[in-house]
């Protein structure tokens, strides 16, 4: 989701949901605990090296199955059993590195420029961009706003991706690099949609008419996901217009529940009176897979979709109002496109009323009219990209929130499979769901797919992350037989799957630690860590104030330990309106499980990175900069802040981290990194002092101290920009050929600072990428050096035809 745009339309308060703080709870930031920290590190210091992963190898892979024969997905044999940790440990002196092979390429430079650029070697080469053909009965996209038909064209803002192998007789395979099928989200259509019609969008306004159907359904068909075949073309991966395993999952897609809450009151409506079945995904944002071969896909920002009338609050009961205020839904909303306001050609449609969450009906279970439907997005969303005829399911048992992704764990025989998910809002959490079934190599390669997913994500435990002061860290249980859920006062729970619906409130009562926005999870293929970016909190350490939503503002605590002051384009401190404050630039944490264990319930966390600039902005103070903000020493070759993507290559063992960012938009567009992982540990304890000239309002008080656990610092060796992205857009999306010759990144809304009344002029737009062709093999589309901007699918190749990044 893009952050760069502030809400400013009254029709839309939500328009980047990502920038609200819709906790009201007292869940501690951690503050409460900090005083505790000094007894029990004393208690229980010494001991962290058996946590080192001190058996990592070499960074190429040897255990990951990717060598296995075709048809298999990873296996991973047993691990020995680890050693018992008897309590979590605070981190100790760091281990031996990982030994491993360098980044074998030179870092490019910060840029604002409308191009591509990669290191020098490199090609990069667009293969999908919004509104392509994925039919050879649909016309090519002429992206002048009049092409219609997107239910078999791509969608919009492409975001998570993964790549499923092809055999050539159309099975699947871990190890073909030559053919495959890309599943690809678009997420949204916010600042970019007035590009998909003539001159923008009609009636889009706070008091305008209806919506035109027509335009609606464009839109509508904008989001959700594309299935779309690759295939060798020239010696390069390009798609397939003609094959028939081309397809586009859109909100209209029918798809059924899964899980505990499926048949719950709570997602009763009157397309699905039963509750089991629903209509379409949106707002999806990152991805992940299975071990069995299908494709997870995660509804974010679906809130700001729905209208809520005037007058609903008193339609609807206490519960159902709490349960509105935690996702950000409020009554007399409109919803961000208006959608609810079609008149449909065909009176019996429900398609465009289904948008609207009030309360229209006289029955007492909401099965003649949708005020439910906002309870029927907001999870993972599983598809078998094998098989065009399959329902995709909503998987219940993950929880429903503002999904980020679902990154499963190495599969282990004999062990549960736990899945890591982040909730990317201001103040939110970090979960993880892990399985009662416990793994069977048999399932990497099933005859059923989706009954295969049934197995392993409709049974099993949601938990929520506690980080802890002395750097140790607990899953607490969202069910009823945790005491603080089951005897919750703030929200009555009524069952599995009031927990389940509305895991956010279930882990306020669990009392989960609220985090600066967890985007992605990773998790290392080679030793299972779990690496979670936190985008940024400017409400970080603004204590006494309250965020744009009127909850209080978190305060520093060990977890997200830094408050600092960043101007954005100015050269002096005292310009506050240009200044961000808080956790400007945010941060990538670590985890490691409890003796390994996927499904263990305590872990141990440190902070991997520390996103900032290499030095403060002019007028600040960079000797304190460095000590206390440039936590992980990066320096013009690998600075960047708001880390949104992060993903292992199973190829090379490379971490890749993409940038969602607007606080160092005055100096680069977003970028692409890449990083030799380390392991959990290989940094120390250190103590970050909070100036007080980096609390706007409270010169003049003492310095808040902090002390947190780091990863060991960056070099310019193992962490290296290697690509920068065009204007307006954000790096996301990653996924590579299995051979990890052909890396593949999407570029997501370029030009989407274009303001919609200047559609008419292409002098006004923030991009032309990638009709100009900046820095790719070829320029793409029609429109060349005034074309409209379009998201788009990345390949990167080596030009002597190696593996990326090495
Ligand atoms: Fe869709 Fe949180 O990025
Ligand atoms: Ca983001
Ligand atoms: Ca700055
Ligand atoms: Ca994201």
């Amino acid at each position: 989701m893009n952050d760069r745009t502030l809400p400013t339309s009254l029709v839309n308060p939500y328009a980047d949901p990502d920038d609200f703080d819709n906790n009201p709870s007292a869940n501690t930031a951690l503050g409460d605990v900090i005083a505790t920290r000094m007894h029990r590190r004393h208690l229980l210091r010494g001991g962290v090296g058996a946590l080192a992963a001190a058996t990592l190898g070499p960074l190429a892979l040897s255990a990951c199955g990717g060598g296995g024969s075709s048809g298999g997905f990873p296996i991973i044999p047993p691990a020995p059993a680890p050693a018992p940790v008897p309590a979590p440990p605070p981190p100790a002196p760091a281990p031996a590195p990982a030994a491993g092979p360098a980044l074998g390429f030179t870092a490019v430079s910060k840029s604002l420029a409308d191009s591509i650029v990669v290191p020098l070697g490199y090609t990069a080469t667009v293969i999908y961009a919004t509104g392509d053909s994925i039919d050879p009965a649909v016309s090519d996209y002429k992206n002048d706003g009049t092409d219609d038909n997107f239910g078999r064209r791509s969608g919009d803002q492409h975001d998570g991706m993964h790549f499923f192998g092809l055999t050539g007789d159309g099975k699947p395979t871990l190890t073909n690099s030559d053919r495959g099928l890309m599943c690809i989200n678009h997420e949204a259509i916010n600042g970019t949609v007035a590009f998909m019609h003539p001159n923008g969008q009609t009636n889009a306004g706070a008091t305008a008419g209806a919506r035109p159907e027509a335009e609606a359904l464009k839109e509508v068909e904008a989001h959700g996901a594309s299935v779309v075949e690759l295939a060798r073309s020239g010696g390069k991966l390009a798609t397939v217009k003609t094959s028939t395993f081309n397809r586009r999952i859109t909100p209209r897609t029918p798809m059924t529940f899964g899980g505990p809450a499926k048949g719950s009151a709570l997602l009763k409506t009157l397309y699905s009176p039963a509750g089991t079945t629903t209509r379409g995904m949106i707002g999806n944002c990152a991805s992940g897979y299975t071990p069995w071969g299908t494709y997870l896909t995660c509804e974010e920002n679906f809130a700001g979709f729905f209208t809520r009338g005037a007058a609903d609050d008193a339609q609807r009961t206490p519960k159902e109002l709490t349960a509105f205020l935690r996702i950000g839904l409020k009554q007399n909303v409109t919803g961000g496109q208006r959608w609810s306001t079609v008149v449909a050609a065909d009176p019996a449609s429900t398609e465009y009323q289904r948008w609207n969450a009030s309360k229209t009906g006289a029955s007492t279970d909401g099965t003649d009219d949708f005020r439910n439907t906002h309870n029927t997005f907001g999870w993972v969303v599983e598809i078998d990209p094998y098989d065009l005829s399959s329902t995709p399911v909503k998987h219940t048992g993950l929880g429903r929130f503002a999904h980020e992704g679902a990154w499963p764990s190495n599969p282990v025989v004999g062990k549960p499979l736990a899945f890591y998910m982040g909730d990317d809002s201001r103040s939110e959490y970090v979960y993880k769901y892990v399985s009662k079934a416990t793994w069977i190599a048999a399932d990497a390669n099933p005859s059923d797919r989706l009954a295969t997913g049934a197995k392993y994500l409709d049974d099993g435990t949601l938990y929520a992350a506690k980080f802890n002061a002395d750097g140790s860290g607990t899953w607490l249980k969202l069910d009823l037989t945790n005491a603080a859920i089951s005897g919750n006062t703030a929200y009555a729970f009524t069952d599995l799957a009031d927990v389940l619906v509305n895991a956010r409130l279930a882990a306020d009562a669990a009392g989960a630690t609220k985090c600066d926005r967890p985007e992605w999870t990773a998790v290392n293929p080679l030793n299972g860590e779990i690496y979670i970016t936190m985008t940024e909190n400017p409400d970080r350490g603004n204590v006494g104030s309250t965020s744009n939503n009127n909850v209080p503002n978190p305060d520093v605590d060990p977890a997200f330990p830094r408050y600092w002051l960043d101007n954005k384009a100015i050269t002096t401190q005292n310009a506050a309106v240009q200044a961000n404050k808080g956790d400007v630039n945010g941060q990538v944490m670590r985890i490691r499980e409890t003796g390994n264990d996927a499904s263990a319930t305590t872990f141990n966390w440190d902070i991997y990175l520390f996103g900032s600039q290499a030095k403060a902005d002019a007028g600040l103070d960079d000797v304190n900069y460095q000590k206390n903000v440039n936590l992980s020493g990066l320096s013009d070759f690998n600075d960047l802040s708001k880390p949104d993507g992060c993903w292992f290559s199973r190829a090379s063992g490379i971490l890749w981290i993409e940038t969602d960012d607007n606080a160092y938009y005055d100096v680069t567009n977003c970028m692409l990194l890449a990083a030799i992982p380390g392991t959990y540990g290989d940094g120390g304890k250190i103590d970050v002092v909070n100036q007080a000239n980096g609390k706007p309002g409270t010169a003049g008080t003492a310095p808040v101290t902090v002390t947190t656990y780091a990863g060991k610092k960056m070099t310019d060796t193992i962490f290296k920009r290697f690509l920068t992205a065009p204007k307006g857009s954000e790096v996301t999306g990653l996924a590579e050929s299995p051979d990890g010759k052909a890396l593949f990144i999407n570029i997501q809304h370029p030009g989407e600072n274009t303001a919609a009344a200047n559609i008419g002029d292409p002098t006004k737009y923030e991009s032309h990428w990638p009709g100009t062709g900046a820095g790719i093999a070829l320029p793409y589309g029609p429109g060349g050096a005034v074309a409209r901007p379009r998201s788009a699918t990345v390949m990167i190749t080596k030009n002597d035809g190696g593996v990326i990044g090495l």
